[in-house]
């Protein structure tokens, strides 16, 4: 059997030669298969004689285990090589870093409610909160606004659908009902603001159906016009950050303040630009009023011994002053450049004695 040697030579040539899984495994079937070259000489061991049998089986089974073992090596390594090759194709780099760095803003709405809110804790104000779902008693008939009232009109709400008893869950259309939601959980004396979300149906270049504002409410048993006068005048010079705006009270009315007043800041505007400020022009920021008795009594607070005042103000109105935003319905409309430009750093924190602004 010398051409065992040559058998050998070649299926080792091959093993050794094959550059894939694929060829490998031809050479495998070319020398192991059914076929192949060395089970070929197994056939003939069956025509020798016993001794000449077992010598040359040995040999041949010698062969065959080194070819196999040659094949096994060969695609371990091959196997390797694949997988090191898919590994270094795959590659992710989890240290670059995930984005380039962008910074985040805060958004004018919520920068301007917390200069608000520190403004009026500085002055002895709590924080209240009451939910945007209201009912009609504590957005209409608590505040001396009745069934068939006008000012209900005048609010243009958002209702739910009616419900089993008859009433409707609304949107509320102002942050008042906060006021009574206070009032009948405490005792006076009461001092809060209640910022938050307020909404009605109404859509345009200056109304947007969802909108902020900042409620006021003082009761206790000796506040009077004079106290709500000094505490938004204060209010207004913190607020703008300017020293001689002049603050204007214009009689008005609400159903649930007697008196009612409209306050009114001065401004200018020359070439164009509007400034906060002394000059020729006003500017209405918000409304006021002494509390109504007859909310009061809705409440159970007995308006012969309790008294006190109330204020309401567009959050989105004063931000538009004060930083200068020129149209309302960009505050709602998620665009990263416009808050870029106009949000707030997360550590400017506003306090009145830091700086509202920085
Ligand atoms: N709730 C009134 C409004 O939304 C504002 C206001 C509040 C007026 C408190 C007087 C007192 O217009």
């Amino acid at each position: 059997m010398e051409e065992l040697e040559t058998i050998r030579a070649r299926a080792l040539e091959a093993v050794a030669a094959a550059a894939s899984l694929e060829a490998l495994e031809a050479a495998r079937v070319a020398a192991l298969g059914k076929k192949g070259s060395i089970s070929g000489l197994m056939g003939r061991l069956g025509a020798m004689g016993p001794e000449e049998r077992k010598a040359a089986g040995a040999l041949l089974n010698a062969v065959k285990d080194e070819v196999a073992a040659a094949i096994a090596a060969a695609k371990a390594g091959l196997e390797a090589k694949a997988l090191d090759e898919r590994l270094a194709r795959e590659r992710v780099d989890v240290t670059l870093p995930v984005r380039p760095a962008r910074q985040g803003r805060i958004h004018p709405i919520a920068q301007v409610m917390d200069e608000i809110t520190a403004i009026f804790a500085q002055m002895g104000f709590a924080v209240a909160e009451g939910p945007d779902i209201e009912d009609d008693f504590h957005n209409f008939t608590a505040l001396n606004i009745p069934a068939e009232h006008p000012a209900r009109q005048m609010h243009d709400t958002f209702y739910f659908g009616e419900r089993a008893d008859g009433g409707r869950h609304l949107l509320r259309t102002h942050t008042s009902p906060v006021q009574i939601r206070t009032m009948l959980s405490q005792q006076p004396p009461i001092r809060i603001i209640a910022p938050g979300r307020t909404y009605r149906c109404d859509s345009d270049m200056t109304h947007t159906p969802m909108f902020h504002q900042v409620e006021g409410l003082v009761i206790d048993e000796h506040t009077h016009m004079g106290h709500l006068k000094g505490c938004l005048t204060e209010f207004v010079r913190t607020f703008f950050e300017v020293d001689e705006v002049p603050v204007r009270f214009r009689p008005s009315f609400f159903p649930f303040t007697e008196p009612s007043a409209e306050v009114d800041i001065g401004c200018s505007r020359e070439g164009g630009e509007l400034k906060i400020g002394p000059g020729k022009g006003w500017l209405e920021i918000l409304g006021c009023g002494m509390v109504h008795p007859n909310v009061l009594r809705a409440c159970g607070i007995d308006p012969d011994r309790y008294q006190g005042f109330a204020f309401g103000m567009g959050v989105e109105r004063v931000a538009m002053l004060k930083y200068g935003i020129p149209d309302l319905r960009t505050f709602f409309e998620s665009d990263l450049r416009w808050l870029e430009h106009y949000g707030f750093l997360p550590f400017d924190l506003p306090t009145v004695t830091g700086g509202l602004t920085r």
